[in-house]
């Protein structure tokens, strides 16, 4: 046990808590998105709101729920602490070099999550506080409120902006979670690559295409 604490405070054990609540935030990704992407069929968010009127009646969601808000803050928390456990060994803020070759996100990373940790707050402030903690709508108005948010051109840039953000992190992020881990091999490695490229276009594209369909669809 002590040893197991001994490994998570360490560097290596810290990179590896940011690989897993990352991992863990990406099948959130991908569940939200096929949630979501319901708001795009033309039956007046009926189906979006049978969906959410099914999640809200299941207690395991709930869990889910929790446990979401803990990959979030432990992978937010242990971002800042690599962060300024980089900048002391270093020396210097992310120096770069002219041999430095990696990319533009990955020498970005701590910039980039920041930028998502602004779209979230506003994000949350938009459905899950007015809904979950205020009680000001029930959810079966949900679909109404997110129409409603994205009749505001500001809105949808702002969106759309935060998943620009979001495609350059998960462009770094999803491929060094499994380097991290240890998980290389030259067979499965180019998979990984690729999958970890096309997981980052795809997704923020189709989270973004969201709000602008909703906009044009409704103004
Ligand atoms: C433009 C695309 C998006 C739309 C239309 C959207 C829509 C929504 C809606 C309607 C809710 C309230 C549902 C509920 O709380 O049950 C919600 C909650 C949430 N969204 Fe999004 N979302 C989008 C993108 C994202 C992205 C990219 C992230 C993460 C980076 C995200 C993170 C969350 C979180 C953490 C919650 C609270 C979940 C919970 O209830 O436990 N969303 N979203």
């Amino acid at each position: 046990m002590n040893a197991i604490a001994k490994f998570l405070r360490s560097p290596i054990g810290q990179k590896w808590i940011m690989a897993l609540t990352g991992l863990f935030l990406v099948s959130f990704l991908i569940v939200h998105l096929s949630g979501n992407i319901l708001l795009l069929l033309p039956d007046n968010g009926r189906t979006f709101s049978a969906f959410v009127d099914w999640m809200e009646s299941r207690w395991i969601i709930r869990i889910l729920s929790i446990l979401l808000f803990l990959g979030f803050t432990l992978h937010i928390v242990q971002g800042i602490l690599l962060y300024r456990y980089n900048r002391k060994a270093k020396g210097a803020r992310y120096a770069v070099t002219a041999t430095d070759n990696s990319t533009w996100s990955a020498r970005h990373m701590a910039l980039l999550g920041i930028g998502i940790l602004l779209f979230l707050i506003l994000h949350l402030w938009d459905f899950f506080f007015p809904m979950k903690v205020l009680k000001a709508f029930p959810h079966q108005q949900l679909y109404d409120e997110v129409v409603q948010t994205f009749q505001n051109p500001l809105w949808v840039i702002a969106y759309v902006l935060g998943m620009v953000v979001l495609g350059l992190h998960l462009s770094h992020g999803f491929q060094s979670a499994f380097q991290t881990l240890g998980i290389r091999h030259p067979k499965y490695t180019p998979f990984i690559v690729a999958f970890g490229k096309w997981f980052s276009i795809l997704v923020p594209l189709l989270f973004a295409i969201i709000p602008i369909a909703l906009y044009f669809k409704f103004s």
